[in-house]
């Protein structure tokens, strides 16, 4: 399902996901800059695909999933995927589809927004997530809101000649730093 529009700090906001979004993915993700630690290097990435997985997103009870808005237009997206609700856990994930607008905190902003609302109105317990420990980026925009390490999966995958190292994170409500 798609998550309620939330307005952050510097024109960043969280806002439902539309079909056009879900079309800008397709080009956001097939970019070197943009998925050096993540994303599909294969897979069939059509019009008539988009429109299948905007479709079951929206249908799908396990997970919310956002587009990130920065001065009111698209520019990633965020989430939180398979959520168990028995035990009230989920596993998020980000991604910012324009690298000319990195390093603004916009991933910042947007991982605290989708944190927040994992507490106060899923009333998870716990979030956690995979992330490449060289991507360091996205592993201190996440350590920002109380994300820390509980593992480390060594040579996880193998992109571009070399070997990658996943840090495993995770999250509880006590560790959100307005909470503390
Ligand atoms: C990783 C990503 C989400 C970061 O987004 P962003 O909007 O540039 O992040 P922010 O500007 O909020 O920066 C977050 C923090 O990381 C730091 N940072 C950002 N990019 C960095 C880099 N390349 N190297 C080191 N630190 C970096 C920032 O300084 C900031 O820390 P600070 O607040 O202490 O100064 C974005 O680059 C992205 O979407 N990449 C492609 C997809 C991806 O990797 N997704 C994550 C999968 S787990």
């Amino acid at each position: 399902m798609f998550g309620p529009r939330i307005d952050g700090h510097n024109g960043i906001a969280l806002v439902p996901s539309t079909l056009e979004h879900f079309k800008l993915h397709m080009s956001w993700m097939l970019q070197p800059e943009t998925d050096r630690f993540w994303g599909p290097r294969f897979g069939e990435m059509t019009d008539e695909k988009q429109e299948e997985r905007f479709k079951k997103t929206g249908e799908d009870q396990t997970q919310i999933q956002w587009s990130i808005a920065y001065q009111d237009e698209p520019v990633g997206f965020a989430g939180i995927f398979d959520i168990d609700w028995v035990r009230r856990d989920g596993e998020s994930g980000i991604f910012i589809g324009r690298h000319d607008l990195y390093g603004r905190g916009i991933a910042s902003e947007a991982i605290r927004l989708r944190t927040d609302f994992a507490w106060r109105e899923l009333r998870l317990h716990r979030v956690h997530n995979w992330i490449a420990h060289a991507n360091r980026g996205s592993r201190r925009a996440n350590e920002k809101v109380g994300y820390t390490q509980m593992g480390l999966f060594r040579r996880s995958f193998f992109r571009s000649g070399e070997w990658y190292d996943e840090w495993l994170g995770e999250a509880y409500p006590h560790t959100f730093p307005d909470q503390r």
